[in-house]
């Protein structure tokens, strides 16, 4: 007998179209693959196999066909085939049964010990043994170069640091000069990882959101995930972070029209995510804060999120909308752990980390910007003693 995952659709009330369109779709499609049933008060999809694509175009048709109301049962289903994530793909359609039978690697475990998993990170040399981020350090914004300033922490103290260093685009920050020789940029920008990386935790996480300069052809998402692993971190994931924005003009570089020298347009961001040591982060469970809906949500590597829209009001050309900050944290970190920013701008990590009830620690060389990171904490209070 066929396996089907089965979708149950309330009805408010039976309706002859509603039945008539279930039978149009159920000629239009194989049984094998969906088979639609009306029972009662209740529309019974059985689904196995599908072309999404197809599908909605059928039901777009027949819905036109019968005026049915905007509101009608199938726009449920698509809604409800929609949010299952997990399928296989089997001759370009969606495989919604036993697809994971089909893909099973025999003796799965021992295979990824022979391949070698993060082997460029095994031979490392981190301390297991974690400290106390001193008190003087903890819930401040300070302005300093984070270079010579994360000097003065102790070993293995920060939990999770989420941050977005100077792109070298030529922005106009405050007291920055952005748009240097790109070998002086990556020499000062690893001079600060290499202490970010000295401060974390074992188990600890970083978390570093970039946009490659496309129009100078460097990677600098890729240049930096190569530091952190002959570092011997752990890439442990990227997330494409997509802005939509689609302000960019066709014909700003290449060549239009023509194959001798195109340019491609994005309209996304990277986050190279890191681990030191082990991919583990020790927590209690009591203090993971992320819900059933985000986590199932939040674990889709593309997060659509529109960029901060304040940015005029705080002065500054490079700002995390807080929605990023909030999903970063949730998904990464617990809350009371140390959460720093060593390029904090005008402090939206900090701010979200005190929102959230996580300890923070967030510098800038900027004085204006830390000025206006404090300024923000002002009236938010921790929602649970720490
Ligand atoms: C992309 S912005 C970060 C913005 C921040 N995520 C926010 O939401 O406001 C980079 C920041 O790095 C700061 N910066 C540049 N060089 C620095 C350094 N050596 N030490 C500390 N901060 C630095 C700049 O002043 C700028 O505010």
């Amino acid at each position: 007998m066929l396996q089907y995952k089965k979708i149950e659709i309330e009805l408010n009330e039976g309706n002859e179209d509603i039945t008539k369109a279930v039978l149009e779709l159920n000629n239009a499609f194989p049984k094998e693959e969906i088979l639609l049933d009306v029972d009662k008060n209740k529309i019974i999809v059985n689904l196995r196999l599908l072309d999404l694509e197809k599908f909605k175009e059928k039901l777009n048709e027949i819905t036109e066909k019968h005026n049915l109301s905007f509101q009608n049962p199938f726009t449920q289903i698509i809604y409800e085939i929609e949010s299952i994530k997990s399928y296989g793909i089997k001759s370009g359609k969606r495989l919604y049964v036993d697809y994971d039978k089909e893909r099973k690697v025999k003796n799965r475990k021992q295979k990824i010990e022979d391949r070698g998993k993060y082997f460029y990170a095994r031979d490392n040399n981190f301390s297991k043994i974690n400290n106390e981020l001193p008190k003087d350090f903890e819930n401040k914004i300070i302005c300093a170069d984070s270079e010579e300033f994360l000097k003065r922490l102790p070993d293995n103290c920060i939990d999770l640091i989420f941050t977005s260093p100077p792109y070298n685009f030529g922005l106009d920050y405050e007291n920055h000069k952005d748009g240097i020789n790109w070998n002086a940029y990556f020499d000062k920008l690893f001079g600060i990882f290499k202490e970010c990386i000295r401060i974390l935790k074992y188990g600890g996480r970083i978390i570093v959101n970039v946009q490659p300069l496309f129009s100078d052809y460097i990677p600098i998402h890729h240049i930096i995930s190569n530091f952190f692993m002959e570092n011997k971190m752990i890439w442990r994931a990227e997330i494409l972070w997509d802005k939509h924005n689609y302000n960019a003009k066709y014909t700003a570089w290449g060549s239009w029209k023509s194959p001798s020298n195109p340019y491609l347009k994005y309209t996304w961001e990277f986050l190279e995510v890191f681990s030191k040591g082990d991919l583990k982060h020790e927590g209690d469970s009591k203090n993971a804060d992320i819900t059933d809906e985000e986590f199932k949500k939040w674990v889709y590597a593309k997060w659509d999120i529109s960029p901060e829209r304040n940015m005029k009001e705080f002065g500054h050309p490079a700002m995390f909308p807080e929605e990023l900050v909030k999903r970063v944290l949730k998904l990464f970190s617990f809350e009371n752990d140390i959460v720093l920013d060593p390029f904090n701008g005008v402090g939206t990590t900090t701010k979200v980390a005190k929102q959230l009830n996580r300890r923070f620690l967030g510098i800038d060389i900027s004085e204006e910007y830390t000025k206006k990171a404090i300024e923000r904490l002002k009236g938010i209070s921790y929602q649970k003693k720490l």
